[in-house]
């Protein structure tokens, strides 16, 4: 086989075939394809499109390229959750505690922050003490005990995507509906759990922006993982507004535990319960309703924050931070920012936030870059929320005020106060897809 053959052919719009796929995607592990005929590549599908067929090759091919986690040594259903990425996305500091009171196991890995969105491995890391780099054998031990361990994602976990995805942040490739399932659904394949919920963010926060490119998304995600023999659905979740009030790493945990605790902010909890109730459901713990009860159950019960306490004391974190937020260290600085006019907020740009909350050191501006684990944004106004001139918009927390500065430039660009505008509060779960339709919300 000839990579410019396959390159002809993907830009002429033909079906490459699976051996095809599998060839291309080993030889480019190996180092035998070169990135500029890789990149062709990409491009051609950038603009042609994949089938079905196609698509589950690559997945398949990319997952295979490297380790496939086997999770048999842990008893019982495992269920994992992927959020396609989000800025005040802490839901998987909810849920997977959550899931795991109600008896599902949780072996996760998850990522780091990327660009303007935030990570779960280095919300876990601002908890003083707290591991995210464990042996295998541990890693299963812990589940097995705690029935919940998250931690980062091992080197050998679909090596193409890792190549994949590097070579297409510099080839404009990034936002191609086929690439990112494959991307997405190589890694969730290749880390083993049975059951798989998507949490496909839509909005101006989101790598997808539009409501029927995210539901396209879930649809092929979803067709991947069911025919890959897994248990799958997808929910079409609200990212045009930051989820919750915290952006930034130990700012975040705090409001997790808040939403365990009962009293987090409301557009949160109810995502996150609908989330967690979700996977319930694709793990056979009872009807949707039977599952949401369960999910508020393990709430008011606190066995939910007893399983992340579990889980922070067996990954060698410091469990006195979860029992009393107040004892989480702060930012060295904080500034509140005050709304200069009147009006409604008509929008706010959640990427804007995101990019607000890295200038403040809640995230990397380059690969080398250190976190500020404290650092980053409480919003106290929404969209929908009205405002006086005077009111606070939200409030800075930074380790340098150089860096509020420049924050405030960002986080004020990202407000719309529209004095003409009617207070309404936005849907936060739009759709549910699964193998059989999408159900619209
Ligand atoms: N997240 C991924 O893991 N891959 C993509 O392509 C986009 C988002």
């Amino acid at each position: 086989m000839r990579m410019y053959d396959l390159i002809e052919k993907k830009k002429c719009g033909y079906e490459l075939s699976k051996e095809e796929i599998q060839w291309m995607i080993q030889e480019y592990v190996e180092g035998n394809i070169p990135d500029y005929q890789m990149s062709a590549f990409l491009m051609s599908v950038y603009f042609r499109g994949m089938t079905d067929e196609e698509l589950s090759a690559l997945t398949n091919a990319m997952a295979h390229s490297g380790d496939m986690v086997d999770l048999s040594a842990i008893q019982g259903i495992k269920a994992d959750k992927h959020s396609t990425g989000g800025v005040g996305d802490k839901t998987t500091l909810i849920i997977a505690p959550i899931v795991a009171a109600c008896g599902v196991k949780i072996a996760k890995m998850s990522g780091r922050g990327l660009g303007h969105t935030g990570g779960t491995i280095d919300k876990l890391e601002s908890i003083p003490g707290f591991r995210v780099a464990i042996p295998t054998e541990e890693f299963f031990d812990i589940v097995n005990k705690a029935g919940i361990s998250v931690v980062g994602q091992s080197g050998n976990l679909a090596p193409a995507d890792k190549l994949l995805y590097a070579l297409r942040d510099v080839t404009a490739t990034v936002d191609s509906i086929p690439l990112i399932a494959a991307s997405i659904m190589s890694k969730k394949l290749a880390a083993g759990s049975d059951c798989i919920l998507l949490d496909v963010k839509t909005g101006s926060g989101a790598f997808m922006k539009s409501i029927e490119d995210s539901i396209t998304l879930a649809q092929k995600m979803v067709h991947i993982g069911a025919s890959a023999g897994r248990k799958i659905a997808a929910l079409i979740t609200n990212m045009d507004i930051p989820l919750g009030n915290a952006i930034g790493n130990s700012l975040e945990v705090i409001e997790a535990v808040d939403v365990l605790n009962g009293n987090g902010p409301e557009d949160l909890t109810q995502v996150s319960c609908e989330l967690a109730a979700n996977m319930l459901y694709l793990a056979d713990k009872g009807t949707l309703e039977e599952c949401r009860s369960k999910v508020k159950e393990a709430i008011s019960s606190k066995a939910a924050l007893e399983k992340l306490k579990d889980m922070v004391k067996a990954q060698g974190g410091d469990v006195s931070v979860i029992e009393d937020t107040g004892k989480f260290e702060r930012a060295e600085y904080f500034y509140d920012v005050i709304a200069q006019g009147s009006g409604v907020i008509s929008h706010i740009n959640a990427e804007e936030i995101g990019v607000a909350s890295v200038a403040l050191g809640a995230g990397r501006e380059t690969k080398e870059s250190t976190i500020d684990y404290h650092a980053g944004i409480l919003l106290r106004k929404k969209t929908g929320d009205s405002v006086k001139a005077g009111d606070v918009l939200g409030t800075l927390y930074s380790s340098s005020f150089e860096m509020i500065e420049t924050g405030e430039k960002l986080f004020r660009a990202a407000y719309t106060i529209d004095p003409e505008a009617k207070q309404e509060k936005a849907a936060l779960i739009f759709a549910r897809v699964t193998e059989e339709g999408i159900e619209r919300l």
